[in-house]
This record gives structure tokens, sequence and C-alpha cells, in this order.
């Protein structure tokens, strides 16, 4: 596995060609990394040639008195991970390559980046898509792996590529969730005992906002309801917002639409936020 902290040093290791491996696949990531994010590595090994993942903790996707500076990191042990996983370039730049003096160009998908995670966090899904449109021109990806985990920043860069005619595949994978339940996150390790036993009840009450869902409930409502009746049980989370909408433009909707619907909800536990989901339908550009 070649690592490149320089963007110079990234296009040298990309320029040279490499016999029979054409197809790159890409993953982005702010480290840390857990099975999901090595889920999407896998599939990206399965897919293509040659696998670039990067490792950015991205400063201008969070506001100010967010979790930038506790955000965890391990970059040793990631970059061990990523080589048994027999990736083929791990890029780490230092944010004065990624935003150098003077930079003045940002990315907004609007409408769709004020909703749910974007209300509170304002600014947030710019410097995401901001930063991955950056990474696609630097890596020229065929595809590029995302997890549902996040699944509005999925839809978000689906919108990107589509208005913006990128020449990439999007390809958005399953949540994968510890034994009990919850889905892994880099920032689980940020939660004390017993915030992490409380935060159970959040894939509890997707859980069972899907079991309604398949026994035929369509009222947005009566979902809403039964996740608050299951979070609020829990004194340790506060409810940042639970939502159901339509995943074409992430809109609230009065009722379910097989297909076309993704129940999402965010909490906070003391003060690390989490969140997760549950989709009927693809998110695709
Ligand atoms: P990060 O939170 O590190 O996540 C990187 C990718 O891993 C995202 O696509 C995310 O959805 C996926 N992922 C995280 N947890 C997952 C889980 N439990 N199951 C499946 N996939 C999971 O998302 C970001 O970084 C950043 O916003 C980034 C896209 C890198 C831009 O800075």
């Amino acid at each position: 596995m070649k690592t490149c902290r320089t963007i110079a040093s990234l296009r040298r290791a990309l320029a040279a060609p490499i016999p029979g491996k054409g197809r790159v696949g890409f993953v982005p990531t702010m480290g840390y990394l857990h099975e999901g994010h090595l889920s999407l590595v896998r599939a990206s090994r399965r897919e293509n040639d040659l696998t670039v993942v990067s490792i950015y903790v991205n400063p201008s996707q969070f506001g100010p008195g967010e979790d930038l500076g506790r955000y965890p990191r391990d970059p040793r042990h990631d970059a061990s991970q990523l080589r048994r996983e027999g990736v083929d370039i791990l890029f780490m730049p230092a944010d004065a390559e990624m935003y150098p003096p003077g930079f003045r160009t940002w990315v907004d998908v609007t409408g769709l980046d004020g909703k749910l995670c974007g209300s509170s966090r304002p600014g947030h899904f710019r410097g995401v898509t901001t930063v991955v449109l950056k990474l696609f021109m630097l890596l020229k990806p065929q595809r590029a792996y995302f997890g549902q985990k996040d699944a509005q920043q999925a839809r978000i860069i689906a919108q990107m590529i589509r208005d913006l005619n990128l020449p990439v595949r999007l390809r958005v994978l399953p949540i994968v969730r510890d034994a009990d339940g919850l889905a892994l996150s880099s920032r689980n390790v940020l939660l004390s005992v017993e915030e992490r036993r409380a935060a159970l009840a959040l894939p509890k009450a997707l859980r069972r906002a899907r079991a309604l869902i398949e026994a035929g409930e369509r009222d947005s409502r009566a979902l809403r309801a039964a996740m608050m009746a299951e979070i609020s049980r829990q004194p340790l989370l506060a409810i940042d917002y639970i939502a159901v909408v339509r995943l074409e433009d992430l809109e609230e909707t009065a009722r379910v639409e097989p297909g076309n619907t993704l129940v999402a909800a965010a909490v906070r536990a003391g003060r690390t936020r989490l969140i997760d989901n549950t989709l009927s339908g693809e998110i695709e550009c």
C-alpha cells in the first residue's frame, strides 16, 4: 500500500500506469476505521482493479462548538487495517493541502442540505460536498463507496453527481452494526458505558418503525410516535430529530411511500451525536 500525504505524491502514484489496474474504486473516510468502513473497502476491492482510501478529518464539515477537536484518530492502526485489506493507495492529506490560504470555492447542494442533520449542523453538508468533489477531481474514480449509515450524505452526494455530471458511479452499502444493534460509528468510543447502553434505544426505535411499516402502517405520525416512545424512555438521550421523509427531496411526508421513504433519527448522548435510519428505496444517481 502506498501512503500519500500530499496532492503531488498522490498525482504521481496515480499517474504511474499499473498494468490491469484501470478501474479505480474510492472510499472517502475520516479514519478511526471500523467494520462499517471496511465493508466499503471490501466492496471496492471486489468491484475495481485499484482501491484508494482517503483519511481526512475535514474541518469544514464541523461547525463551531462541534467535536472536531475530540474526533477520534488512530492513523497507524487505520493504515495497518487498510494494508491487511489489500488497499492500493491511502491518501492522508494535511489541512494545508486541502484548504490552502486563499481557498474560496464551495459546493452547495441546495434544498437537501438544510434538512434533517443539516438543520442542527448548518454548513455541514457544504463542507462534505466540497471535500468530496475535491477528492473526486483528484482521484477520478469510476466508483465511490458510501454507507447508508449517513443516508442524507449519500443522497446529497448522489444529487451532486447527477447535477454536475460527474463521471463516477455511487455505491451505497448497508449499515454495519455491533452485535447489540448499535450502528458502528467512529464516535461510539466517545460514549460512556451508560450512554452506550441508552443509545441502544435508537436502533430499537428504528427496528420498531421498520416492523410497523412491514405490518402495513403507512401513517408517518404513528411511526414517529412509536419511535419517540422508545427513545424518550432513555433520560440520557436528547432527541435531535425523528423524521419520515421522501427520499427524493427529504421532505416530511404524511404517508410512507414504499420504495421512496427514509426514516431517520438523530439523538444526543451527552456531547456525542448519534444517527441511524431505515430506508425503503435506493439512493441512486
Ligand atoms: P466517516 O464518518 O468516516 O464515514 C466514511 C464512510 O463510512 C461514509 O460513507 C459512512 O456512511 C460510512 N459508514 C460509517 N459508519 C458506517 C456503518 N456503520 N456501516 C456502513 N457504513 C458506514 O462520512 C464521512 O466520514 C465524511 O463525511 C466523508 C464522506 C469522508 C467526507 O469528509
